[in-house]
């Protein structure tokens, strides 16, 4: 056996989930409007006018589905929690049904010998501090604090492993600037303050969380895609290193270094961010993670007034999200956060592929591009931990097929099929691999990884 492909014991095999994305529930026991719901229900904004409504109906179902995380040999499960659950108009007003509900989970998952891996905001910010501002104003950061403050105070003394933030680029640039996620502004101007508020926020979180949250792992998810350019000609270089500075730079250097990229600031010019005194200390406060969340790479090249263009890959294989399926591209950016921004401990805390499964006339769903998908890139975070980079566990996306976003539930992420009529949860044959793989600890040799 090549021990390239060996995972190290105690390495944590999970999945991945967020809240908006599986629970439904959207109008019980007495939580409020998020983001999400309103630009669910705005026309235009989400294909087929789709919503969360119902979504998986993790909220009535987990506890079949964590039989099923069983059955699939986990030993890690990451969800988010809503906060409009918790304090349904943002600020003030607790809701316990709320608390309630992840405390159950919890225990449920224990029991079952699964860890919580929590986020404590993926993108379901309440509609009431939408209304007041949002992001853009500084005072939604504190909010944030408090609402932490309840959410660690509850479930502090179980769960050890938490995310302040997943993707802080979504949330504020594709919510504030370029407007396909909620709350679906346009405005550059917004997105600037937004992103300094969501990072203050994960800064003020990380204060909390080892208040109330004893022996707590705390950490962050940044998304990451590598940024090429296209030749090596120095103006596609410049772009490239451009298209880098807003997509990753903006995020990694306040929060792993305490100062934001200068290239960065002088293109942002007069829209730069308010920062105050002390924010970049707190945006920087040591942590005891990075979450890596990974699924392809950007080819950029120089436009005619030398700023960056996307360019499509050609001839590349692509996933039903139009991703080019680049595996090298995870070990990449794994490499340059320990080795550039020196973090000393890692997660992939997303990485997966969509595909059009269909449900075959015996009822089974054969997936082998996902499998393939998933081995290539697991064959990769292999390498890197061999090549000594701090790799401590890998979370598939997704648990099962859910609500994508402004793509709504048309992109299958899972390796459980969702029926969505009927809700029942299939398993595809990436479910069984995976399953396979965990009980293993290694992935098979190459010439046997099924095609
Ligand atoms: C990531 C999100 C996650 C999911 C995947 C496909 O950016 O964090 O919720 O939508 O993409």
């Amino acid at each position: 056996m090549n021990g390239r492909t060996d995972f190290p014991s105690g390495f944590l095999w999970g999945a991945a989930t967020s809240a908006y994305q599986i629970e439904g529930g959207t109008d019980e026991d007495g939580r409020g409007a998020s983001i999400w719901d309103t630009f669910c229900a705005t026309p235009g904004k989400v294909q087929n006018g789709d919503t969360g409504a119902i979504a998986c109906d993790s909220y009535h179902r987990y506890g079949q589905d964590i039989a099923l995380m069983r059955e699939l040999g986990l030993n890690a499960f990451r969800f988010s929690i809503a906060w409009p659950r918790i304090v349904p108009e943002g600020r003030g007003r607790v809701n316990e049904p709320g608390l309630d509900f992840y405390d159950r989970l919890v225990d449920e998952l224990l029991a079952a010998g699964i860890r919580p891996f929590v986020t404590l905001y993926h993108w379901d910010l309440p509609q009431a501090l939408e209304d007041a501002g949002g992001w853009p104003e500084r005072a939604t950061a504190e909010a944030f604090a408090e609402y932490v403050e309840l959410v660690a105070r509850r479930l502090g003394d179980r769960v050890r492993h938490w995310v302040t933030h997943n993707e802080p680029y979504c949330s504020s640039w594709l919510g504030y600037a370029v407007g396909v996620h909620a709350p679906g502004r346009t405005d550059e101007a917004a997105a600037v303050p937004a992103a300094h508020h969501v990072l203050l926020s994960h800064g003020l979180a990380v204060d909390v969380l080892r208040r109330e949250s004893r022996d707590a792992q705390v950490g962050i998810v940044l998304d990451s895609w590598p940024v090429y350019p296209l030749s090596d000609d120095p103006r596609d270089v410049e772009a490239a290193w451009e298209a880098d500075g807003f997509r990753n730079r903006l995020f990694f250097d306040p929060v792993l270094r305490g100062h934001y990229p200068e290239d960065v600031l002088e293109r942002l010019g007069a829209t730069s961010p308010p920062i105050r005194n002390g924010d970049l200390a707190t945006i920087a406060a040591p942590i005891d993670f990075v979450g890596l969340n990974n699924y392809s790479r950007t080819i950029i090249a120089a436009n005619g007034d030398g700023g960056p263009r996307n360019v499509p890959a050609t001839d590349a294989p692509m996933t039903a999200m139009g991703w080019e399926i680049y595996p090298h591209g995870i070990y990449e950016v794994l490499a340059r956060l320990h080795g550039e921004y020196g973090v000393g401990s890692l997660y992939v805390t997303e990485n997966g592929a969509a595909f059009p499964d269909v449900r075959g006339h015996d009822g089974r769903i054969e997936d082998p591009e996902r499998i393939d998908y998933l081995a290539q890139y697991l064959g990769a975070v292999a390498r890197a931990i061999a090549d000594g980079i701090p790799v401590h566990g890998y979370f598939v996306w997704s648990l099962l097929d859910n609500f994508e976003w402004s793509h709504g539930y048309s992109k299958r992420f899972g390796l459980l099929y969702v029926d969505y009529p009927t809700l029942e949860r299939i398993p595809k044959s990436s479910f069984y691999w995976y399953r396979d793989l965990i009980g293993a600890g290694r992935l098979p040799q190459p010439e046997l990884v099924v095609k």
